[in-house]
C-alpha cells in the first residue's frame, strides 16, 4: 500500500517510514522545516497551516494510509488545527487515518488511564493535543487515535537526550514525575499494524511498565555513583513546571488486540 508519513522529518515518522520501508510498502514522507532523506522514502515538503497544499498533497499522493505526526509544543496551529487540516485531506482522499496522540493531554493521577478516558488538560501542548483528538473524532470517526507516551530509544530520542542533559547537571530528572516509556524498535510496528488494520477510535499504546523520570534516568545511564544522574526531588509545586506529574497509560486493550508486543521499561534496559 501506498503510506503517507506526515512529519516523516521528525524522530517517530522517520521511524514509522524506516519500518515501513523495511516491510516493502510505497511510502511518502513530508518535512516542514527541516528537510530529511530517508532511504526509500519520497520526501516532500508541506506545511499543514495550510489547508490547501495539505489537501493538494493527500490527493496527490493517493495514499491508502496516513499517519500523522506533525506538532510544535507550543503552536496550536500545528498541533490543533493542522492535525484537523491532515484529518480532512484523508477523508476526502478516502484513506485510512492514524493520528499521534500523547499522554500529555491528562492532568495526572495516581490510577492508569484507561483508552477512553476523557483529556484533562493542564498546560497548552496538552490542550492542544486535546484539542486534535476531539477535532479528528469529528471529522473522521473510523480513524485509529494513538495515545502514547515516552517513545525511547537512541539519542536522536528527546527522552534520552534529557537523561544525558542530566547526566552532564543541566536539568533534574524529577523521582514523581511517572510515565510508561516504550522503545522506539516496536512502537511504529504497532502503529503500521494499525494503518493496515480498522480499529476506530482512542488507543493506549504505550509501554507496560511505569517508571519515573529519576529512576529511567538512572537506570538508563547504568546506575549508580558519577553515572548517576541528577535524580531531582519531588517536583516542588515552586518548580513553575505545569505538566502533568503521574501519568500511567493502561494499554492492555493494545496488548490484546495487536500482534506486536510492545517493549517497556524492563526490557530496554536487560543486558
Ligand atoms: N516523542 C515522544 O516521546 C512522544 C510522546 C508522546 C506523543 N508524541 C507525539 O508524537 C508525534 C511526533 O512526535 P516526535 O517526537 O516525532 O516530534 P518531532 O521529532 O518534534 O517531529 C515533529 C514533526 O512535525 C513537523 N512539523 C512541525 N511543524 C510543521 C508544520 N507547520 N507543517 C508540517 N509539519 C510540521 C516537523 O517537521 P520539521 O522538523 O521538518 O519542521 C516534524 O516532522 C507528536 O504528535 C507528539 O505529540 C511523541
Amino acid at each position: 500500500m501506498t503510506l503517507l508519513v506526515v512529519g516523516a522529518s521528525g524522530y517517530l515518522g522517520g521511524e514509522v517510514c524506516r519500518q515501513a520501508v523495511a516491510a516493502g510498502e510505497r511510502v511518502v514522507g513530508t518535512y516542514h522545516a527541516n528537510p530529511v532523506e530517508l532511504a526509500g522514502v519520497e520526501v516532500r515538503r508541506l506545511d499543514v497551516t495550510d489547508r490547501a497544499a495539505v489537501r493538494a498533497l493527500v490527493a496527490a499522493v493517493r495514499p491508502a494510509a496516513v499517519v500523522s505526526t506533525p506538532y510544535r509544543y507550543d503552536d496550536w496551529a500545528v498541533t490543533a488545527d493542522g492535525a484537523a487540516r491532515v484529518a480532512c485531506a484523508a477523508v476526502e482522499a478516502g484513506a485510512r487515518l492514524v493520528h499521534l496522540s500523547s499522554d500529555a493531554l491528562h492532568a495526572g493521577r495516581p490510577q492508569p488511564y484507561a483508552d477512553d478516558d476523557a483529556p484533562t488538560p493542564v498546560f497548552p501542548y496538552g490542550a492542544a493535543k486535546a484539542a486534535a483528538e476531539t477535532a479528528v473524532r469529528a471529522i473522521d470517526p473510523g480513524a485509529a487515535l494513538v495515545r502514547t507516551s515516552l517513545i525511547v530509544g537512541d539519542e536522536r530520542s528527546r527522552q534520552i537526550r534529557l537523561c544525558l542533559e542530566a547526566l552532564a547537571g543541566g536539568v533534574a530528572l524529577f523521582t514523581d514525575e511517572v510515565r510508561c516509556p516504550v522503545d522506539v524498535a516496536t512502537w511504529p510496528l504497532a502503529v503500521l499494524e494499525l494503518a493496515q488494520g480498522d480499529h476506530a477510535g482512542l488507543l493506549n499504546v504505550a509501554g507496560p511498565e511505569a517508571v519515573s523520570r529519576a529512576d529511567w534516568g538512572c537506570w538508563w545511564s547504568g546506575g549508580s555513583g558519577s553515572t548517576r544522574p541528577a535524580c531531582g526531588p519531588p517536583r516542588a509545586p515552586a518548580s513553575g513546571l505545569a505538566r502533568p506529574v503521574e501519568v500511567r497509560l493502561d494499554s492492555s486493550r493494545a496488548a490484546g488486540l495487536l500482534r506486536t508486543r510492545l517493549r517497556g521499561v524492563s526490557e530496554l534496559l536487560a543486558p
